[in-house]
């Protein structure tokens, strides 16, 4: 859907037409971040700076509930938290869910998983075509998407101007009638990161197979978007216990910034995350080292709060514990329910009998998911999260009292015992995954596999 006037789109389709067949490079697209390392010097080291925060905190491990959660899916395998933008492709590449595609064709995920981890991924685009970009498994990707998350995700090619540079969040954008080029200054400082920090699927239709969509067309809220995924019947995966067509949340952080007080009042991700701060000559710029507010209080919530940061870093916290409070009591429902679902298949119950309850444990997962996968909930939209956790915690309610009434029809003795599951491994292990057979394979794939992307991608740098 290509609106007249838009240049960026022209140009994107006119280059998908001509360049399929050939690999012209992109002129629009700088994917290599250090050709800016004198010319933008502040903002070239303090984009440098995310590599400081270099943690890996293994998400399963502090909540093995999640691996229950997830059975059946790539994130009961491996999930850690986010860290600095300078590690996106590191990650994605490391990962136990992207596997170990040993050639162009090995699954398990579509090229689509690295649309948020590189300016390669615009370049691509712009080189091939979105239908291009997206043809194939993520194997095929690997020798162009090298380059980190940087300045031509958000910039013009060479120049401080601010772009949206995926053709699927201009999109997005359209359907909630906020055109990037028609945005305000302030907007479009939030829109460079809805490009990435939204929810999203893989879209599978006639004409596009394997894309990413933003399912914004009836609106962003938890509601809207659980009706719009209903409407067109769309599941990540199929449960392994409970056989429910899940939804998997992604990170609606956007959506759910929309929700809270500063969206609404429209404080810019930038505002809180890359402030303006002064260079040692005294001139002003943007701190690019995106990473947490409270490490420049006074750049940051400083600069409209009057609260000192003790204040403001203890109210966040209590905000999070009690966010995460309640997202342990919804999980502790789900995990439950999961489990009496596979006790009454296990017991004879038909699809008739279970539709309604798997309806409900979707609902009640989707929200604790959007609630909690958009990192930083508790300090965006605190209200919001806690609103859309209790309403997981009553849908897998409704889910339990069905299936308490239908596993006694069925003569099943209740409560249903749930194994142990106090550990990563050990909720791993009662779900079969062979984690040391993952693990090998993906060393193999960073021996082997590893090198011959790099030296591929090396190769054809030099000719830029
Ligand atoms: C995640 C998005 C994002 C990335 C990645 C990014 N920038 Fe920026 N950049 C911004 C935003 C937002 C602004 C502020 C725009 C405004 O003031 O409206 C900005 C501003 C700038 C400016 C204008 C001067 C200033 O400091 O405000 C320059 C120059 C710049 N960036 C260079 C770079 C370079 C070089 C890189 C890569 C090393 C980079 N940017 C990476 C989002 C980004
Ligand atoms: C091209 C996609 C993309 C864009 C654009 C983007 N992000 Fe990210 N962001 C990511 C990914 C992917 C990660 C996780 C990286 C990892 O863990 O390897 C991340 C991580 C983060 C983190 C966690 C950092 C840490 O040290 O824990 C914050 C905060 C963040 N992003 C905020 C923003 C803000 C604010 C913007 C806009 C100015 C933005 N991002 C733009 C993809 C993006
Ligand atoms: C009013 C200030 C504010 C605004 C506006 C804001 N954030 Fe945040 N954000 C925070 C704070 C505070 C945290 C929590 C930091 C912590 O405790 O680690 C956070 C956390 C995050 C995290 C999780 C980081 C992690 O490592 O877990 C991401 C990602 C993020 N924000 C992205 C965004 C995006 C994208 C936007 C705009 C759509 C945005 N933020 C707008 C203040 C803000
Ligand atoms: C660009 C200005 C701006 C920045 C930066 C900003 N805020 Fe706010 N904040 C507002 C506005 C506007 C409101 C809503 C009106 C009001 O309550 O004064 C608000 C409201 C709040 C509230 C009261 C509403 C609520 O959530 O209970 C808290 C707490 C708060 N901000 C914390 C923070 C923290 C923490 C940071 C930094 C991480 C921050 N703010 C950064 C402008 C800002």
């Amino acid at each position: 859907m290509m609106k007249l006037g838009n240049t960026r789109a022209l140009n994107a389709f006119v280059a998908g037409c001509f360049m399929a067949a050939s690999a012209m490079a992109s002129d629009q697209t700088e994917p290599r971040n250090e050709v800016y390392k004198d010319k933008f010097k502040n903002q070239y080291e303090t984009w440098h700076q995310t590599s400081e925060s270099e943690e890996i905190v293994d998400a399963l491990a502090q909540d093995p509930n999640l691996v229950i959660l997830w059975a059946g899916y790539g994130f009961a395998k491996d999930y850690n938290k986010a860290r600095g933008h300078i590690y996106a492709v590191t990650d994605v590449r490391n990962t136990l869910r992207t596997g170990a595609p040993m050639t162009d064709t090995d699954g398990p995920m579509p090229m689509a998983c690295w649309s948020c981890k590189s300016p390669d991924v615009p370049r691509m685009i712009e080189e091939q075509g979105e239908d291009g970009y997206f043809k194939g498994k993520l194997g095929s990707g690997g020798a162009e998407i090298v380059n980190s998350i940087g300045c031509s995700d958000c910039h013009e090619k060479g120049s401080p101007k601010l772009r949206i540079s995926r053709p699927f969040a201009e999109r997005g954008l359209d359907a909630i009638d906020m055109p990037f080029d028609e945005a305000s200054r302030k907007d479009k400082q939030s829109m460079v990161c809805a490009q990435c920090h939204v929810e999203y699927y893989f879209e599978n239709t006639a004409d596009k197979k394997g894309w990413v969509k933003f399912p914004w067309d009836q609106g962003t809220s938890v509601e809207d978007m659980e009706a719009y995924y209903d409407a067109i019947e769309f599941s990540d995966w199929t449960h392994a216990l409970s056989k429910t067509p899940m939804l998997k949340a992604q990170h609606p952080g956007y959506e759910t910034w929309m929700a809270g007080v500063h969206g609404k009042n429209n404080v810019s991700c930038t505002d809180c995350h890359m402030p303006r701060v002064t260079a040692e000559n005294g001139r002003k710029f943007t701190d690019h080292k995106v990473g947490n507010p409270f490490d420049r209080y006074e750049e940051t919530c400083g600069t409209c709060h009057t609260q000192d940061k003790a204040f403001m870093e203890n109210l966040t916290k209590e905000r999070q514990h009690n966010v995460k409070e309640l997202q342990l009591k919804a999980e502790k429902q789900l995990v439950q329910a999961h489990f009496e679902a596979a006790a009454a298949w296990e017991a004879g119950a038909s699809e008739a009998e279970m539709a309604p309850i798997l309806k409900d444990i979707r609902h009640a997962q989707w929200r604790w998911d959007y609630a909690i996968a958009s990192h930083g909930v508790a300090a965006h939209a605190p209200d919001e999260a806690l609103r859309v956790l209790g309403s997981a915690v009553d849908k897998a309610a409704d889910a339990r009292v069905k299936l308490a009434q239908l596993l006694a029809s069925k003569g099943v003795k209740q409560p249903i015992a749930i194994p142990d599951i106090s550990t990563k491994a050990k909720a791993q292990a009662v779900l079969g995954m062979d984690m040391d057979k993952m693990r090998a394979d993906k060393e193999a794939f960073k021996q082997q596999v590893l090198p011959k992307w790099d030296a591929e991608a090396k190769a054809r740098e030099a000719t830029y």
